[in-house]
C-alpha cells in the first residue's frame, strides 16, 4: 500500500503556494536574460535523449520546492512499492506491474510470493514463435496460403498501444498489412474487412478481459465473416486471442494453442509490452518488439535511480503539478515532430486521463484541489497551421510538450531540416512573444496603430523541448515509459489511486439497459431528454 498524504497540507505546498504568489507573473524571459547557465541548468540529457525544460516558468527554487514536495509525499518509498509488486493499485487488489513485462528475464519479480519472470519468458517466447511463422509464411491459412492481413479486434488499451506503435514504427514494417477495428460502430468493421481475404487473414482477438461489448461484437461480426469462406474447424488457423479470461476464450472456439495469456497486474492502458502488443511483433517482427521492451527497461532504470532533480519522469511529472495546481492550467498538448507518431496523443489521452481523472483520494475523501490533466495535440507541423493560434495568442496557459529526432528515417536533410527550424522557431516564439516596441519597429514609419494590439504576443508560454536521436524501437520505448512513469508520479502526488477506471463503468451498464430498450415495444423511464432521444431514434 501506498503511504497516503494529502500533498496541500505538506510543507513543500505552502511554500510552493508563497512561492507561487511572488514569481507567478515573471516573464520567464527575464530568467534567460539573466542566466546564461540557465538552459544547461535545466535540461537533462540521457542517452540520446536531450529534455530541455528551461522553457517552462521555474527557476532554482521552484524546482527545489517541488522535489522536496515529491520528498514529503513519500514518492522514493512508492516507486520501491511500484516496481516491487505491492498492491498499488489498492481498490481493485493489484500489483501494477508492465516493468515486469520489460525486465531482463532473469530478474525477480514476486506477485503473492510467486515470481512471474518464467511466465513473462514464457509467453514471450510464444509471441517470438509465433509472430516468425507468420511473417515467414511457414504458418499459413486454411487453404494453405500464407497470411497477408492481420485484423487486431480490441478497444482502449487493447487497440490504443499496439494501434499507436505499428503506426510509429511503420518504417521498420515488412509485408503484412496490419488493421485495428475497435469502434462498436458497424460501419469501422465492415469498411475495414470489406476488402480483406479470409483465406489470408488472421484474426487477434484482444481483451482482457473478454467481456467487452465492443470487442465482442466485433469478433463476432468477423467470425461471421469468416464463416461465409472458412469452416468452423478453420477457425483454428484463423483466430488467436489475447486475455486472462481463459473460460470465455474457449466458449469463442479459439484453439486453446491460439491463446496468449495475459496477467491482471498488467493494466490496459499500459499493456502493450505484453501479448497484448503481438499486433507489434506481427508488423514489425519479434527482434523489433523486443527493443521497444529494452528501450522501455532503460527508461525503467533511469526512473528508479536517477536521483529526482535529474529524473526525465519526475521532473515532468513536477513542471504538471505546478502548472495544474498552481497556475491553474487544466490542458497540456503534446507536439511530436514526426508524422510517424501522429497517434501519439490519442495514446496518451488514455495513459493520463483514465489513469488520473480521479475526484476521491486515497483515503477515500473528495479531493479539493485538480488532478488529472487534459491532453491533446497533433504532430507539427500540422497543428501550428491549426490550433496554435490559441496557444500563442489565446487566454488559456497550455504547456506544451515538443518532441523532435535529430535524423529522419529516410533521410531527407532537406525536409527534416524545415520541419525542425520549425520545432526550434515555435518553441522559441511562444518563449518571447512580440513586444510592442518590437511590432512597432517592425511596421517601420507607417505604424498602423488600429493592428498593433492585435500584433503583440506576450510570450512566457511554456514548453519543454525533447530531442531524441532518431524515432527507433528503443527511442519509442523509453519515450513511451518516461511518460508512463510520470502518469505514476503525478498520482502519487495527487493521493489517488491511478490504475483503476471506475469512472467508466456508469456508460456501460447503461449502454447494456438502453440496448433493451431500443430492442422493446416500451421504453423503461429515463430522464425525458433520453427517453425523447430514444424515441426519435427509433421512429
Ligand atoms: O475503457 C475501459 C477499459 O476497461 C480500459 O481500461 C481498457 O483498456 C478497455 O476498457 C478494454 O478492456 P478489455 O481489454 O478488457 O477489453
Amino acid at each position: 500500500m501506498l503511504k497516503n498524504s494529502n500533498p496541500t497540507q505538506t510543507n513543500a505546498w505552502k511554500a510552493l503556494q508563497k512561492h507561487f504568489a511572488e514569481v507567478k507573473d515573471r516573464h520567464t524571459l527575464s530568467l534567460f536574460e539573466k542566466d546564461a547557465a540557465r538552459a544547461d541548468k535545466f535540461s537533462i540529457q540521457w542517452h540520446d535523449f536531450y529534455v530541455d525544460y528551461s522553457k517552462n516558468r521555474i527557476d532554482e527554487e521552484t524546482m527545489k520546492l517541488l522535489v522536496q514536495l515529491a520528498d514529503e509525499c513519500h514518492l522514493k518509498n512508492a516507486i520501491e512499492k511500484y516496481f516491487g509488486g505491492d498492491l498499488i493499485n489498492n481498490t481493485e487488489k493489484r500489483a501494477v506491474l508492465h516493468t515486469a513485462l520489460r525486465a531482463p528475464e532473469n530478474s525477480v519479480v514476486n506477485v503473492d510470493g510467486k515470481n512471474v519472470m518464467p511466465e513473462v519468458a514464457a509467453v514471450k517466447h510464444k509471441i517470438k514463435q509465433f509472430s516468425e511463422e507468420v511473417i515467414s509464411g511457414k504458418r499459413k491459412g486454411y487453404s494453405g496460403k500464407a497470411f497477408t492481413d492481420v485484423v487486431n479486434i480490441g478497444i482502449g488499451g487493447s487497440d490504443l498501444g499496439p494501434a499507436m506503435v505499428t503506426e510509429a514504427l511503420k518504417f521498420y514494417k515488412n509485408h503484412l498489412n496490419v488493421h485495428f477495428i475497435s469502434n462498436v460502430d458497424g460501419d469501422h468493421v465492415l469498411e475495414t474487412i470489406k476488402h480483406l481475404n479470409p483465406e489470408t487473414t488472421l484474426i487477434v482477438i484482444v481483451s482482457k478481459t473478454f467481456t467487452t461489448l465492443e470487442t465482442l461484437s466485433n469478433a463476432l461480426t468477423v467470425k461471421e465473416w469468416f464463416l461465409k469462406s472458412g469452416n468452423e474447424k478453420d477457425i483454428a488457423k484463423h483466430f488467436v486471442a489475447v486475455s486472462t479470461n481463459l473460460q470465455e476464450i474457449d466458449k469463442f472456439g479459439i484453439d486453446p494453442d491460439n491463446v496468449f495469456p495475459m496477467w491482471d497486474w498488467v493494466g490496459g492502458r499500459f499493456s502493450l509490452w505484453s501479448a497484448v502488443g503481438l499486433s507489434i511483433a506481427l508488423s514489425v517482427g519479434y527482434d523489433n518488439f523486443d527493443k521497444l521492451l529494452k528501450g522501455a527497461h532503460a527508461m525503467d532504470e533511469h526512473f528508479r535511480t536517477a536521483p529526482f532533480a535529474n529524473n526525465i519522469p519526475v521532473v515532468l511529472a513536477l513542471l504538471s503539478v505546478w502548472y495544474n495546481n498552481f497556475y491553474g492550467a487544466e490542458s497540456q498538448a503534446i507536439i511530436p515532430y514526426t508524422q510517424y507518431l501522429h497517434r501519439l496523443a490519442a495514446y496518451l489521452q488514455q495513459g493520463i486521463m483514465e489513469s488520473n481523472g480521479k475526484q476521491t483520494d486515497r483515503d477515500g475523501n473528495p479531493i479539493p484541489y485538480q488532478t488529472g490533466v487534459i491532453i491533446w495535440g497533433e504532430p507539427g507541423t500540422n497543428s501550428q497551421h491549426a490550433f496554435f493560434q490559441l496557444i500563442h495568442q489565446g487566454t488559456k496557459l497550455i504547456p506544451t510538450d515538443f518532441i523532435g529526432f535529430k535524423h529522419s528515417l529516410h533521410g531527407n536533410t532537406d525536409h527534416h531540416n524545415k520541419l525542425m527550424a520549425n520545432f526550434f522557431a515555435q518553441t522559441e516564439a511562444l518563449l518571447k512573444g512580440k513586444t510592442e516596441a518590437e511590432v512597432r519597429k517592425e511596421m517601420g514609419d507607417k505604424v498602423n496603430e488600429a493592428l498593433v494590439p492585435f500584433k503583440v504576443f506576450t510570450g512566457n508560454r511554456p514548453t519543454t523541448s525533447f530531442l531524441i536521436d532518431k524515432l527507433t524501437p528503443e527511442s519509442l520505448g523509453s519515450l513511451i515509459a518516461m511518460y508512463e512513469h510520470k502518469i505514476f508520479v503525478e498520482g502519487v502526488i495527487w493521493n489517488i489511486y491511478s490504475y483503476d477506471q471506475w469512472g467508466v463503468e456508469l456508460g456501460k451498464q447503461l449502454a447494456s439497459k438502453i440496448l433493451k430498450d431500443i430492442a422493446a415495444t416500451e421504453i423503461s423511464a429515463h430522464d425525458s431528454s433520453t427517453t425523447n432521444l430514444l424515441k426519435q431514434f427509433k421512429k
